[in-house]
């Protein structure tokens, strides 16, 4: 197995919006030996996302765009992260759909995590969505970003059982515990030919 360590790991920035479960468990992950990246930046829209106090706690830079003017603050972001040399962006419960000039500057390069088993239930509450729709399972999705929403290449899914007593509640319970397993194996799964 390939080892990596902090010169080699590749410098990823992860963009959260809200709690940052995804992240922090991206944080734990990315200081593993197995791990080909290194987070070194976080980026948010939200001053009041519980990832900001974590990224504090680990020492890890961080920084807080509101997205009033989307192109203005997509620049300024593209620049900082030009400036930290970042190579990899991992979106994390990220809010805003980035625009079509970002994502082609770092084509192929933002991952993103969606608690849906793409392509069905693309957008916003999935959970409520599926059960609604009397699926039987449900589940998760790492997926390259591009211009159209939720509609990247797939990366790697973990189906979920949706059983009869299952609410959005519940169900969104039990599919963040397998994000937090698909993110790091999707991000292995990359990079496992370096
Ligand atoms: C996750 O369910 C993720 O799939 C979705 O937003 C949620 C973020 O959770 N895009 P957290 O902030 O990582 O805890």
């Amino acid at each position: 197995m390939i080892k990596f360590h902090g010169s080699n790991k590749l410098k990823t920035a992860v963009f959260i919006s809200g709690t940052g479960s995804n992240f922090k468990n991206l944080v734990k992950f990315s200081n593993s030996k197995i791990s080909p990246i290194e987070i070194t930046f976080l980026i948010s829209n939200n001053s009041k996302a519980k990832g900001l106090i974590y990224a504090r706690g680990k020492k890890i830079k961080q920084k807080i765009f509101k997205f009033k003017n989307k192109i203005k603050d997509e620049n300024m972001i593209l620049n900082q992260l030009n400036k930290e040399n970042i190579k990899l962006i991992c979106l994390a419960g990220f809010m805003v759909i980035l625009s079509k000039n970002f994502i082609k500057k770092f084509k192929g390069k933002i991952l993103n995590i969606h608690p849906s088993l793409l392509p069905k239930f693309k957008g916003l509450n999935t959970h409520k969505r599926a059960i609604e729709n009397n699926e039987k399972f449900s589940g998760c999705t790492v997926h390259l970003v591009t211009s159209k929403l939720d509609s990247g290449k797939i990366i790697l899914q973990k189906k979920v059982k949706i059983s009869k007593n299952d609410n959005p509640k519940t169900l969104a319970k039990k599919i963040l515990k397998q994000e937090h397993i698909l993110y790091p194996k999707a991000i292995k799964k990359i990079f496992s030919n370096l």
